[in-house]
């Protein structure tokens, strides 16, 4: 048995182009994992099967990302062995923290160990479970384009922490970008330099193009910004496509702090530091 924690990312600005020929649009963003993991197990077994450590079957069965990412592997080296995973979620589904992208990219690393896979071969099967993937392969802080398969590692970034709030609402990706095309790709919504962490000011302001898309699709997600800038007495930026929001605070005190003073009702509410990694395993 092989297990191990796969970590939420948020993005500290995404900015996006055209839709592409192939469907997808080309982004450009820093990328971050953060302190909220999911966690992975995977053991031989009779049959394949997938759920959670309380026995519940896990949505979607073996179309669930972290399932492709496992048969993937196991297709690679030819084997027929049957697996049990189990998967237990702390990230928001369809939240814009990359959550099923987190899940693929440790269920990649534990069928490599599982099936003695080189790591190569991981980064190679992972574009095509996700554009996120890539990312959470490699994990820490990254400048991220192409439509997320080019991952650049960059210094960590440090002296700050994050208050996250995840509306009560499911915002799904294709759909956002589907209506930012509609919207006739509008400009995001911005935080200037000044308003940033000193470590985030030297890559200027921060931009998410995705902000009026995922507004359109979820209007609360305006309602919830608003609230939560009033309340903190800060700019609030989206993470992804939403409907995860977020804003910078000094220390992991005064995030706890504005969780304390954040509207009832979200799905997620908490006080986050930044992760210098996308995965841990624990064998
Ligand atoms: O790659 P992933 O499965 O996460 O993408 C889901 C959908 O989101 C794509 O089919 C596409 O509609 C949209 N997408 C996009 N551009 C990206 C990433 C995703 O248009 N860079």
């Amino acid at each position: 048995m092989i297990s191990g924690a796969a970590f939420a990312k948020v993005n500290f600005g995404l900015r996006v182009g055209s839709r592409r020929p192939d469907g997808f649009h080309p982004v450009d963003g820093i990328f971050q994992s953060v302190n909220l993991a999911d966690r992975l197990t995977l053991s031989g077994a009779d049959r394949d099967t997938i759920g959670t450590s309380g026995g519940a079957s896990v949505l979607e069965g073996q179309n669930n990302l972290a399932f492709k990412a496992v048969a993937a592997v196991r297709e690679h080296v030819g084997s027929s062995q049957p697996v049990a995973v189990t998967l237990d979620k702390s990230i928001p589904y369809a939240s814009g923290l990359g959550g099923g992208s987190a899940d693929a990219a440790i269920a990649l690393v534990i069928a490599g160990r599982f099936f003695n896979v080189h790591p190569d071969v991981l980064a190679n099967l992972a574009p095509q479970l996700g554009s996120d993937v890539p990312f959470c392969l490699e994990g820490g802080t990254a400048r991220v384009a192409g439509r997320g398969e080019t991952v650049v590692r960059i210094d960590p970034l440090q002296g700050f922490s994050l208050g996250l709030v995840v509306p009560p609402v499911e915002v799904s990706t294709p759909e956002v970008f589907a209506a930012w095309d509609d919207l006739n790709e509008p400009e995001g919504l911005r935080i200037p330099a000044s308003g940033l962490p000193p470590s985030l000011r030297s890559a200027g302001e921060l931009v998410n193009d995705l902000y009026p898309a995922s507004v359109a699709v979820a209007p609360a997600v305006d309602d919830w910004r608003q609230e939560l800038e009033s309340r903190w007495a800060r700019p609030v930026m989206l993470s992804g496509s939403g409907p995860s929001l977020f804003g910078f605070f000094l220390d992991r005190d005064e995030a706890e702090d504005a969780i304390g003073i954040a509207p009832k009702g979200a799905r997620l509410a908490e006080a986050i530091d930044l992760s210098s990694v996308g995965w841990v395993v624990a064998d």
